[in-house]
Formats: structure tokens, sequence, C-alpha cells
């Protein structure tokens, strides 16, 4: 999926490596790791990481999950509906700059102008950076005439079990995902499109994520999340095109034309309750997962890819996989073969300060053609989850994310074309 491309010459646009002033690839990292900065680990193998912006669906869904987040919600704050267009148009040229390692287009010469680029990623690679743009339920009301385009599963989540929402963490008109292998690459993207979006839109929440929770491609190893377990093990292998297609792609039978090929993506902001979980024994943690801790393999297996065996009885009669094990309520076979993409990251957020406890957990993302199959999930996971003792879902939202885009098409032909 990542295509290799060597050198610091770009197709078009001003290469943030040349901009340096034409140190090589393996330099240039060398350069930056000496002095303390972020350098990718891409700059190490003297290739650089680029994944192709445009395509038929948008990088950051099947594309293998980056270890850094950047994610922000903004609102749109003007009325005007060619204003949120042209943002829309100017946004993509950016953002398809930024993945291929290039300054945002406009230059950083003027003595006289704010640059285009903030330069806090000049000198580094792409580090795969991907940004996907999502729509969220409000951007359809009836400021920008766009109501006859919300597609109807575009509508905010309902009240669910296990919410416990702080309104700071909840919805947003847009969404920005950037996700890379430098969280310097990440945060800029967010940063720059944040500031052309001055007049436009506002930050409404921001997530930062280190360590990815999930492997997305059967080629990547299954990461751990803070609760020490692996994370991602009976994930969508983004990489079946039938399981993609079956549960995450937006299909021909959407009523919105311009969403096919597109995806839905529920955002949750899950804290864990870390102090108590880590009180807890050995065999406590692994029956609340249904897996061992070490090995990630189900209780009724011996290796992480073992086919949990949900029917399986010990002595006594007693189920293998305790009845309110997470793998077994959120399994297909628990939920009329419900699956999603999960593509989640870790966060902390320092401490809280009352109690001295540590504010974090999993920033919980996933893609799915419906947003009813994560609301089925989560209503059969809700309170009686064993889970659920250990974490509070405070952020939540949901948005559309559009298709890929061409060379000569840009996000605004979506909902503006
Ligand atoms: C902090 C919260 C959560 C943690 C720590 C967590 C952790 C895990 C772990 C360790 C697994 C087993 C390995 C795997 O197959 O990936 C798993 C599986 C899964 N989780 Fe979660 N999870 C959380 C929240 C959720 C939520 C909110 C949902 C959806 C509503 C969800 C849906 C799933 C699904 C669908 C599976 C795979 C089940 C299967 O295919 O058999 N998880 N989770």
């Amino acid at each position: 999926v990542t295509a290799a491309r060597t050198g610091s010459a770009s197709r078009s646009g001003v290469s943030r490596r040349s901009f340096l002033g034409g140190i090589g690839a393996v330099g240039a990292g060398a350069a930056l790791a000496s002095t303390g900065c972020s350098a990718g680990r891409a700059a190490a193998d003297g290739i650089e990481h680029v994944v192709p912006f445009d395509g038929s669906h948008q990088a950051g869904i099947a594309t293998p999950a980056q270890d850094r987040l950047a994610f922000a919600a903004f609102d749109v704050t003007t009325s005007d509906r060619d204003q949120l267009a042209d943002m829309l148009t100017r946004w993509t040229a950016s953002a398809r700059a930024m993945t291929r390692g290039e300054l945002v287009p406009g230059g950083m010469t003027d003595q006289l102008a704010a640059p285009a680029d903030t330069g806090e990623a000049a000198g580094l690679p792409p580090s795969n950076l991907t940004v996907t743009i999502g729509f969220g339920p409000s951007l359809f009301d009836d400021r920008f005439g766009l109501a006859s385009k919300r597609p109807k599963a575009l509508a905010a989540l309902p009240a669910l079990p296990g919410d416990e929402l702080d309104p700071a963490f909840v919805g947003g008109d847009l969404c920005i995902q950037a996700c890379a292998d430098d969280p310097q690459v990440a945060f800029h993207a967010v940063h720059n499109l944040a500031r052309q979006g001055i007049g436009t839109v506002v930050h409404r929440w921001m997530q930062l994520g280190f360590g990815r929770t999930s492997s997305t491609t059967s080629a990547q190893a299954t990461p751990r999340n803070l609760m020490g377990f692996k994370d991602g093990t009976r994930n969508i292998s983004a990489d079946d095109a039938a399981l993609m297609d079956g549960h995450v792609w937006v299909g021909a039978g959407s009523d919105q034309p311009w969403l096919r090929g597109g995806s839905y993506l529920v955002a949750r902001r899950i804290r864990m309750l870390l102090e108590i979980w880590d009180r807890n024994t050995l065999a406590d943690q692994e029956a609340t997962f249904g897996r061992a801790k070490l090995s990630g393999a189900p209780l009724t297996g011996h290796v992480e890819r073992d086919v949990p065996d949900f029917a399986s009885r010990g002595a006594g009669g007693t189920r293998v996989i305790p009845a309110d094990a997470h793998i077994r309520l959120a399994s297909p076979e628990a939920n009329g073969g419900v699956r999603i993409l999960r593509r989640g990251y870790s966060f902390t957020d320092g401490i809280e300060t009352e109690t001295g406890s540590l504010l974090g957990g999993l920033f919980f993302l996933a893609f799915m053609r419906d947003p009813q199959q994560f609301v089925t999930l989560q209503r059969r996971l809700g309170r009686v989850d064993a889970l659920s003792e250990y974490i509070r879902h405070t952020g939540s939202a949901l948005f559309a994310c559009p298709p890929g885009t061409t060379a000569t098409s840009s996000w605004r032909d979506h909902l503006f074309g």
C-alpha cells in the first residue's frame, strides 16, 4: 500500500526536504535526530514513505494504521456557502501536498506575509501521513443548503448505555483525522488546515493519540492498549476486499450517491480507570476480555490467532470465555454478524487534578458502512460488558467520510459539485 519514493524531489510543490537546502533523505533525518527534533522512522531507511492521497477511497481507513494521531473536530462559523466550498478546495490541495511531504502551497518567501506553511514539519519526511475528512450531521442543517445531501443514516448517535459524555468532546460539523508515523507531522497537518480555515471554521475539540490500538492489515503485528492487552486481533483486515465491501464501504444502495465508496466514522473518547484496572488480578483481567494477557490467545485456545470457542465449558459446566467477556459480547457471533473496522489510538491527557488519577484511555475510531453497526455493538456491550466497570465513554461523534479524490477533484466536489 505504501508507495516508496526516494530522493527529495516532489511532483509539483516545494518538498519540505529541499526547502532545508538540499539535505539528502538520510542526512535530513540524521540532522534532525541529532538536534533532538522528531524525525520519522522513514528517515532512517532513506525511503520517503508516502501513502497516495488520491484513490477510490480516502487514505487513512484501509491503509495500514500509523503510530500517531491528531484528530480535530471543527464547527463552521461562516454562513457563506461559497466560503465553505472554497475552504474545502484549499484544504484538499494542502492535504495532498502535505502527504507528499511538501510545504502547504503558497510559499514561505514573502517577508511581509504570514507564511502559508506554519513550518514545524519543514525537513521532516512524509512519514506515511494520511489526512481523512469527515462531514458531521450538523453540516447538513439549513445553513448551507445541504439538507437534501444528508444521508439518512447520518444523524447524531442516540444516547447509549455507558455514555458519560462531556459536551466539550461531542459532535462537530467537520473532522480531520491526520495519522502519521511522526507526531509532529500529524499535528502539523491539523494545525495548517485549521490555520487555513480561520474565518470559516473554528476548533470544536481535538485529540492527540499515540500508539495505534489496532492492526488494520494482516501484515501488521497486533499492538497493545493501555490495559496491556493485544488489541485488534479479530479486527477486519483491510486487505480483505470482501469484508471491507460487506462491512466498511458505503455501497451502491446508499441514498446519497456522493457517499458511495466512503464510510461512516464513529469516534468515542473512552477513559480507562487504570488505577482500578491495575489492581485487578491477572485472572480477572483475562476473564474481562476473554483472552490471555501476554499471548492474546482466547481463553479457549493457545495462540493469538486461535478462533475463540464461545460454546466451550470447563469443569462444573462454567463457560471458559465468561458470559460477560468483552470478546464474546463484541463478537459477530453475538451480534448477528455485525463487524466494524477499528482504527483507534491510545491517549493521555495528563492527570485529573482533584484525584491525581491518570486521564487516559482509548480514543476509539471505527469505520463502518452504517452507523447502526456501532449502535448495535454498544447496546450489547453497554453496562453488561465486564470491561464497562473500568471504562467511561466521555466523548462521541459521528462523521460521513466521502470516497477518495482524483488528482483533479477535491473535497468540495462531494457536497457542492
Ligand atoms: C476502552 C475500551 C475498549 C478496550 C480496551 C477494548 C479492547 C478490546 C480487546 C483487547 C479486544 C480483543 C482483541 C481483538 O479482537 O481486537 C477487543 C475486541 C473487540 N472490541 Fe473492544 N475494546 C474497547 C471498546 C470497544 C467498543 C466501544 C467497541 C464497539 C462498540 C468494541 C468492539 C470490539 C470488537 C468488535 C471486537 C472484536 C470482536 C470479535 O470480532 O470477535 N470495543 N476489544
